[in-house]
Protein backbone atom coordinates (compact mmCIF):
# COMPACT_ATOMS: atom_id res chain seq x y z
CA UNK A 1 0.00 0.00 0.00
CA UNK A 2 1.20 3.37 -0.89
CA UNK A 3 1.59 5.56 2.44
CA UNK A 4 -0.94 8.11 2.63
CA UNK A 5 1.69 10.76 4.46
CA UNK A 6 5.64 10.46 3.65
CA UNK A 7 8.09 12.77 4.33
CA UNK A 8 11.45 12.18 3.22
CA UNK A 9 14.82 13.93 4.33
CA UNK A 10 12.80 16.73 5.54
CA UNK A 11 14.89 19.72 7.05
CA UNK A 12 14.10 22.97 9.05
CA UNK A 13 16.53 25.37 9.75
CA UNK A 14 16.80 28.91 11.00
CA UNK A 15 19.92 30.80 9.52
CA UNK A 16 22.61 27.82 10.33
CA UNK A 17 20.68 26.47 12.99
CA UNK A 18 18.47 23.14 12.40
CA UNK A 19 15.20 22.67 14.06
CA UNK A 20 15.25 19.09 12.94
CA UNK A 21 17.00 17.24 10.16
CA UNK A 22 16.27 13.99 7.88
CA UNK A 23 12.71 13.59 9.31
CA UNK A 24 11.26 10.60 7.60
CA UNK A 25 7.66 9.70 8.55
CA UNK A 26 5.51 7.03 6.59
CA UNK A 27 2.06 6.98 7.59
CA UNK A 28 -0.86 4.66 5.80
CA UNK A 29 -4.56 5.08 4.91
CA UNK A 30 -5.93 3.94 8.58
CA UNK A 31 -3.19 4.84 10.89
CA UNK A 32 -2.75 6.95 13.56
CA UNK A 33 1.04 7.75 14.26
CA UNK A 34 1.74 9.83 17.65
CA UNK A 35 4.81 12.00 17.47
CA UNK A 36 6.78 13.18 20.91
CA UNK A 37 9.83 15.20 21.77
CA UNK A 38 10.85 17.45 24.01
CA UNK A 39 9.17 21.12 23.83
CA UNK A 40 10.97 22.92 21.49
CA UNK A 41 12.14 20.44 19.36
CA UNK A 42 10.40 21.51 16.55
CA UNK A 43 6.75 19.14 16.85
CA UNK A 44 4.43 22.13 15.61
CA UNK A 45 7.04 22.89 12.76
CA UNK A 46 7.49 19.86 11.53
CA UNK A 47 3.09 20.04 11.27
CA UNK A 48 3.21 23.17 10.05
CA UNK A 49 5.72 22.02 7.26
CA UNK A 50 3.74 18.95 6.31
CA UNK A 51 0.48 21.09 5.71
CA UNK A 52 2.79 23.35 3.50
CA UNK A 53 2.39 26.37 5.98
CA UNK A 54 5.75 26.91 6.84
CA UNK A 55 9.04 26.36 4.20
CA UNK A 56 11.19 23.44 4.50
CA UNK A 57 14.93 23.98 3.58
CA UNK A 58 15.47 20.53 2.39
CA UNK A 59 13.32 17.57 1.68
CA UNK A 60 10.13 16.70 0.50
CA UNK A 61 6.16 15.92 1.72
CA UNK A 62 4.06 13.78 -0.35
CA UNK A 63 0.23 13.63 0.91
CA UNK A 64 -1.71 10.62 -1.21
CA UNK A 65 0.23 10.80 -4.14
CA UNK A 66 0.62 14.98 -4.48
CA UNK A 67 4.29 16.50 -3.50
CA UNK A 68 3.39 18.99 -1.27
CA UNK A 69 7.00 20.73 -1.78
CA UNK A 70 6.64 21.15 -5.06
CA UNK A 71 3.79 23.29 -5.04
CA UNK A 72 3.13 26.80 -5.65
CA UNK A 73 1.34 28.61 -2.37
CA UNK A 74 -2.28 28.74 -3.38
CA UNK A 75 -2.31 25.66 -4.78
CA UNK A 76 -1.09 24.09 -1.66
CA UNK A 77 -3.88 26.04 0.08
CA UNK A 78 -6.42 24.30 -2.31
CA UNK A 79 -5.06 21.41 -1.81
CA UNK A 80 -5.05 21.38 2.27
CA UNK A 81 -8.81 23.21 2.12
CA UNK A 82 -9.69 19.16 0.08
CA UNK A 83 -7.65 17.03 1.94
CA UNK A 84 -6.05 18.43 5.16
CA UNK A 85 -7.78 18.48 8.55
CA UNK A 86 -5.43 20.64 10.83
CA UNK A 87 -5.74 21.42 15.09
CA UNK A 88 -3.29 24.03 15.84
CA UNK A 89 -1.55 23.55 18.98
CA UNK A 90 -3.14 27.25 19.85
CA UNK A 91 -6.78 26.29 17.97
CA UNK A 92 -7.07 29.47 15.48
CA UNK A 93 -10.97 29.47 16.46
CA UNK A 94 -12.01 32.56 14.59
CA UNK A 95 -13.07 35.04 17.13
CA UNK A 96 -16.27 36.43 15.57
CA UNK A 97 -17.68 33.55 14.42
CA UNK A 98 -20.19 31.17 16.09
CA UNK A 99 -19.28 27.38 17.50
CA UNK A 100 -21.58 26.08 14.98
CA UNK A 101 -19.74 28.43 12.10
CA UNK A 102 -16.04 27.98 13.13
CA UNK A 103 -17.19 24.38 12.37
CA UNK A 104 -18.79 24.79 9.25
CA UNK A 105 -15.97 26.74 7.82
CA UNK A 106 -14.21 23.66 5.76
CA UNK A 107 -17.53 22.76 4.42
CA UNK A 108 -18.19 25.89 2.99
CA UNK A 109 -14.76 26.71 2.07
CA UNK A 110 -15.62 23.80 0.03
CA UNK A 111 -19.12 25.02 -1.47
CA UNK A 112 -20.20 22.00 0.90
CA UNK A 113 -22.90 23.19 3.56
CA UNK A 114 -23.59 20.25 5.03
CA UNK A 115 -25.75 21.10 8.51
CA UNK A 116 -26.58 17.85 9.71
CA UNK A 117 -22.92 16.85 9.16
CA UNK A 118 -22.02 19.83 11.39
CA UNK A 119 -23.83 19.01 14.00
CA UNK A 120 -22.73 15.23 14.19
CA UNK A 121 -19.24 16.19 15.11
CA UNK A 122 -20.65 18.93 17.28
CA UNK A 123 -22.04 16.17 18.78
CA UNK A 124 -19.15 13.91 18.96
CA UNK A 125 -16.86 16.01 20.90
CA UNK A 126 -19.91 17.15 23.68
CA UNK A 127 -20.13 20.94 22.40
CA UNK A 128 -23.67 20.08 21.72
CA UNK A 129 -26.14 23.43 23.20
CA UNK A 130 -23.18 25.72 22.38
CA UNK A 131 -23.39 25.67 18.97
CA UNK A 132 -24.45 29.91 18.71
CA UNK A 133 -21.69 30.91 21.39
CA UNK A 134 -19.03 32.93 20.47
CA UNK A 135 -15.35 31.63 21.13
CA UNK A 136 -14.53 34.18 23.97
CA UNK A 137 -17.65 32.83 26.04
CA UNK A 138 -16.22 29.51 26.06
CA UNK A 139 -13.54 27.83 28.35
CA UNK A 140 -9.96 26.19 26.63
CA UNK A 141 -11.13 22.96 26.64
CA UNK A 142 -14.67 23.70 24.73
CA UNK A 143 -12.39 25.98 22.35
CA UNK A 144 -10.10 22.47 21.89
CA UNK A 145 -13.32 21.00 20.53
CA UNK A 146 -14.70 23.48 18.45
CA UNK A 147 -10.81 23.54 16.68
CA UNK A 148 -10.92 19.40 16.61
CA UNK A 149 -14.51 19.38 15.49
CA UNK A 150 -13.42 21.57 12.28
CA UNK A 151 -10.49 20.04 11.44
CA UNK A 152 -12.72 17.08 11.37
CA UNK A 153 -15.85 18.21 9.98
CA UNK A 154 -14.83 17.96 5.91
CA UNK A 155 -13.41 14.35 6.29
CA UNK A 156 -10.03 15.12 5.40
CA UNK A 157 -7.63 12.51 4.25
CA UNK A 158 -5.15 13.52 6.69
CA UNK A 159 -5.26 14.93 10.00
CA UNK A 160 -2.74 16.45 11.66
CA UNK A 161 -3.26 17.34 15.39
CA UNK A 162 -1.04 19.23 17.64
CA UNK A 163 -1.48 18.76 21.16
CA UNK A 164 -5.08 18.35 20.80
CA UNK A 165 -5.95 17.18 24.49
CA UNK A 166 -3.52 19.50 26.02
CA UNK A 167 -6.59 21.30 27.79
CA UNK A 168 -8.81 18.37 28.25
CA UNK A 169 -9.52 16.50 31.38
CA UNK A 170 -9.12 12.76 30.75
CA UNK A 171 -12.39 11.81 30.26
CA UNK A 172 -13.34 14.11 27.75
CA UNK A 173 -9.66 13.68 26.23
CA UNK A 174 -10.45 10.03 25.78
CA UNK A 175 -14.17 10.84 24.16
CA UNK A 176 -12.06 13.12 21.59
CA UNK A 177 -9.47 10.25 21.13
CA UNK A 178 -12.27 8.43 20.28
CA UNK A 179 -13.79 10.40 17.95
CA UNK A 180 -10.35 10.70 15.81
CA UNK A 181 -9.41 7.48 15.84
CA UNK A 182 -13.15 6.38 14.37
CA UNK A 183 -12.44 8.87 11.81
CA UNK A 184 -9.18 7.52 11.13
CA UNK A 185 -10.82 3.93 10.58
CA UNK A 186 -14.07 4.65 9.15
CA UNK A 187 -12.53 7.39 6.29
CA UNK A 188 -9.41 5.12 5.83
CA UNK A 189 -7.63 8.38 6.76
CA UNK A 190 -4.07 8.99 8.30
CA UNK A 191 -3.29 10.91 11.50
CA UNK A 192 -0.18 12.38 12.68
CA UNK A 193 -0.63 12.89 16.48
CA UNK A 194 1.48 15.56 18.01
CA UNK A 195 1.36 15.12 22.00
CA UNK A 196 3.08 15.13 25.70
CA UNK A 197 0.39 12.78 26.84
CA UNK A 198 1.06 9.34 27.50
CA UNK A 199 -2.50 8.70 28.12
CA UNK A 200 -2.87 9.87 23.95
CA UNK A 201 0.16 8.43 22.85
CA UNK A 202 -0.95 4.76 23.79
CA UNK A 203 -4.18 5.27 21.47
CA UNK A 204 -1.52 5.81 18.47
CA UNK A 205 -0.60 2.20 16.57
CA UNK A 206 2.60 3.96 16.28
CA UNK A 207 4.52 5.77 18.02
CA UNK A 208 7.73 7.97 16.67
CA UNK A 209 10.08 10.72 18.47
CA UNK A 210 11.47 13.64 16.41
CA UNK A 211 14.96 14.78 17.65
CA UNK A 212 17.52 17.36 16.22
CA UNK A 213 18.51 14.47 13.70
CA UNK A 214 15.34 13.10 12.95
CA UNK A 215 12.44 10.75 13.49
CA UNK A 216 13.12 7.53 15.87
CA UNK A 217 11.12 5.16 16.22
CA UNK A 218 9.31 4.55 19.37
CA UNK A 219 8.85 6.64 22.86
CA UNK A 220 12.06 8.33 24.14
CA UNK A 221 11.23 8.86 27.69
CA UNK A 222 12.64 11.75 28.52
CA UNK A 223 10.47 13.59 25.72
CA UNK A 224 7.26 13.17 28.09
CA UNK A 225 7.98 15.15 31.43
CA UNK A 226 4.57 16.54 31.33
CA UNK A 227 2.10 13.89 31.48
CA UNK A 228 1.87 14.03 35.24
CA UNK A 229 1.92 10.24 35.45
CA UNK A 230 5.37 10.06 36.14
CA UNK A 231 7.82 9.16 38.82
CA UNK A 232 8.52 13.20 38.97
CA UNK A 233 5.27 14.41 39.73
CA UNK A 234 6.53 16.01 42.93
CA UNK A 235 8.51 18.27 40.45
CA UNK A 236 5.97 18.96 38.86
CA UNK A 237 3.77 21.04 41.14
CA UNK A 238 2.65 23.72 38.37
CA UNK A 239 1.42 20.99 35.82
CA UNK A 240 -1.85 19.74 37.13
CA UNK A 241 -1.83 16.86 34.57
CA UNK A 242 -1.82 14.27 37.34
CA UNK A 243 -2.14 15.70 40.53
CA UNK A 244 -5.49 15.39 41.63
CA UNK A 245 -6.11 14.92 38.10
CA UNK A 246 -9.83 13.77 39.00
CA UNK A 247 -10.58 16.19 40.81
CA UNK A 248 -10.29 18.73 38.29
CA UNK A 249 -12.99 20.36 36.40
CA UNK A 250 -14.53 19.39 33.25
CA UNK A 251 -12.47 21.53 30.37
CA UNK A 252 -10.35 22.10 33.75
CA UNK A 253 -8.03 25.02 33.26
CA UNK A 254 -5.66 23.74 35.70
CA UNK A 255 -4.78 24.44 38.92
CA UNK A 256 -6.64 27.54 39.10
CA UNK A 257 -9.92 26.61 38.23
CA UNK A 258 -10.70 24.38 41.06
N1 LIG B 1 11.65 32.59 13.71
C1 LIG B 1 12.40 31.74 14.42
N2 LIG B 1 13.73 31.90 14.53
C2 LIG B 1 14.51 31.04 15.22
N3 LIG B 1 14.01 29.95 15.87
C3 LIG B 1 12.69 29.75 15.79
C4 LIG B 1 11.82 30.61 15.08
N4 LIG B 1 10.56 30.14 15.17
C5 LIG B 1 10.64 29.01 15.93
N5 LIG B 1 11.91 28.78 16.30
C6 LIG B 1 12.41 27.66 17.11
O1 LIG B 1 12.04 26.46 16.46
C7 LIG B 1 11.92 25.43 17.44
C8 LIG B 1 10.72 24.58 17.16
O2 LIG B 1 9.53 25.16 17.63
P1 LIG B 1 8.17 24.33 17.69
O3 LIG B 1 7.10 25.29 18.07
O4 LIG B 1 7.99 23.60 16.42
O5 LIG B 1 8.47 23.31 18.87
P2 LIG B 1 7.54 22.17 19.50
O6 LIG B 1 8.29 20.90 19.45
O7 LIG B 1 6.20 22.21 18.87
O8 LIG B 1 7.45 22.63 21.02
P3 LIG B 1 6.23 22.48 22.09
O9 LIG B 1 6.24 21.04 22.55
O10 LIG B 1 6.65 23.41 23.19
O11 LIG B 1 4.96 22.90 21.42
C9 LIG B 1 11.91 26.09 18.81
O12 LIG B 1 13.13 25.80 19.46
C10 LIG B 1 11.77 27.57 18.48
O13 LIG B 1 12.47 28.35 19.40
MG1 LIG C 1 4.34 22.76 19.55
Amino acid sequence: MNPLLETHALTKRYGDTAVFANADLQVQPGEFVAVLGESGVGKSTFLNCIAGLDTVNEGSVRINGTCITALGESQQALFRRAHLGFVFQAFHVLPHLSVAHNVALPLLLLGQPNPARVQQVIDAVGLQGLESRLPQTLSGGQMQRVAIARALVHQPQLILADEPTGNLDPSTAARVLDVLVAQVREQGAACVLVTHSRAAAARADRVMTLTATGMVEGEQTSSLPLDGRGARIDSLPLDGGGIRIDSLPLDGGGLGRR
